[in-house]
C-alpha cells in the first residue's frame, strides 16, 4: 500500500496567511529549518493508479496541482481520486471537496453526524448537488456502533475500518456542545494482500485503552500532532484554548496527562508518524531541540509530499 501525504499542517496551515509567531515568521524569514505545509489531507492506494482520498483540504488545488501521480491520466476530464473518506466535518478536512466539484459525483464516506453537519452548519454537499453532486456512503459509526468495517468498489484489496474517537464537533456543528459518536473517527487500513496496516487519527483527543489497542503494532501510525505542549496557544499570544479544549493531545506529558510521544512508544508500531501539524508547534524546525528528542524516540515528522510505501 502506497501512502502519500498532501497536506501535513493543521488549520491554517505554515506559515499560515496572518500569523506572525515564532515559527511562521521564522518560516518566513528563512532564519530556521521550517518547510511551507498545507492543511490536513492524505491518500491511499493499492498500486498508485487509483487513489482514495483521506480528508479533502481547502488546500487541495495545489496539493493535486503539484503531485504528478494524481494528474489526470487519459481522456480529457480524468483523476486518479475515486473516493474520499473524511474524519470529521472540521473546516481544514471537508472544504476540499468544494473544489472537486468539476468532477464526477463525489464517491463519499462519511458517518451520519458528518453528514449532518455539512448539510445543516457547513451545508457544503447541499451545494455540491448543484454541481457534481454526491453519492453518500453511510459509515455506520452512530449511537451503540463504535466501529464500521467497509470496502470501497475499485479497491478489493483495501479494507477499511472507521473507529469513533474521542473528540469534538465542529464550532458551527448543531452538537458541538453536546458530543456524539461518529463526530471524529480515526481510519484503519489493510493491505489485504500483504496483511500491512496503517492507522490515521490526524484529531486526537485522548490515547485511552481503546486507541492504544488499534494503534498497537500498526505498520503505520499517522496520528495528532497539532501541538507540542498543553498550553502552547497561551503561552505564543496566540488564544485562550488549551490543546485539550480543542480536542487534539500534546506531544508532552504532563502530571496530569500523558501526551503523545509517551503513548506511542507503547504502541511498537513500526512506523510511528506525526501529521496535522500546527504552526505553533516547535517541532515544525527541522534542526530544533523538539524535533530531537522526537527522533530520539523514533518519532517522524510528516511533511507535505512525504511517501510511505508499507
Ligand atoms: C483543529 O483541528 O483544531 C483545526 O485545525 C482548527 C481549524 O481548522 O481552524
Ligand atoms: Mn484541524
Ligand atoms: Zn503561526
Amino acid at each position: 500500500m502506497k501512502i502519500l501525504v498532501l497536506g501535513s499542517g493543521a488549520g491554517g496551515g505554515c506559515p499560515q496567511w496572518n500569523c506572525n509567531c515564532a515559527v511562521c515568521a521564522s518560516a518566513r524569514n528563512g532564519s530556521r529549518m521550517i518547510r511551507p505545509r498545507t492543511q490536513s489531507s492524505i491518500a491511499v492506494s493499492p498500486d498508485g493508479k487509483r487513489w482514495v482520498l483521506l480528508n479533502a483540504s481547502p488546500d487541495i488545488g495545489q496539493q493535486l496541482r503539484v503531485q504528478p501521480i494524481l494528474h489526470p491520466k487519459q481522456g480529457l476530464r480524468d483523476t486518479p481520486i475515486k473516493a474520499v473518506v473524511l474524519m470529521d466535518a472540521q473546516v481544514d478536512h471537508a472544504t476540499g471537496l468544494l473544489s472537486l466539484r468539476e468532477g464526477p459525483p463525489i464517491e463519499l464516506y462519511v458517518t451520519p453526524c458528518v453528514f449532518e453537519d455539512l448539510t445543516t452548519g457547513l451545508p457544503i454537499l447541499s451545494v455540491l448537488e448543484h454541481y457534481c453532486g454526491v453519492r453518500w456512503h453511510l459509515l455506520p459509526v452512530a449511537g451503540e456502533q463504535r466501529i464500521a468495517e467497509f470496502m470501497i468498489d475499485g479497491f478489493e484489496t483495501l479494507r477499511f475500518r472507521a473507529v469513533a474517537i474521542p473528540g469534538k464537533a465542529p464550532p458551527f456543528s448543531p452538537h458541538r456542545h453536546d458530543p456524539k459518536v461518529g463526530d471524529n473517527i480515526a481510519l484503519e487500513v489493510t493491505d489485504l494482500q500483504t496483511g500491512k496496516r496503517m492507522f490515521y487519527s490526524p484529531g486526537l483527543a485522548e490515547v485511552g485503552p481503546n486507541e492504544l489497542e488499534w494503534m498497537r503494532g500498526a505498520d503505520c501510525l499517522l496520528v495528532d500532532g497539532t501541538f507540542w505542549s498543553e498550553d502552547e496557544m497561551v503561552k505564543a499570544g496566540l488564544g485562550t484554548k488549551y490543546a485539550a479544549d480543542m480536542g487534539h493531545l500534546p506531544q508532552q506529558s504532563t502530571p496530569e496527562r500523558r501526551g503523545m510521544m509517551d503513548a506511542l512508544d507503547e504502541t511498537g508500531a513500526a512506523r510511528k508518524i506525526l501529521i496535522h501539524i500546527n504552526n505553533s508547534n516547535p517541532i515544525l524546525d527541522d534542526y530544533g531541540p523538539e524535533r530531537a528528542e522526537l527522533a530520539h524516540r523514533g518519532i517522524e515528522v510528516a511533511h507535505d509530499g512525504m511517501e510511505i510505501s508499507i
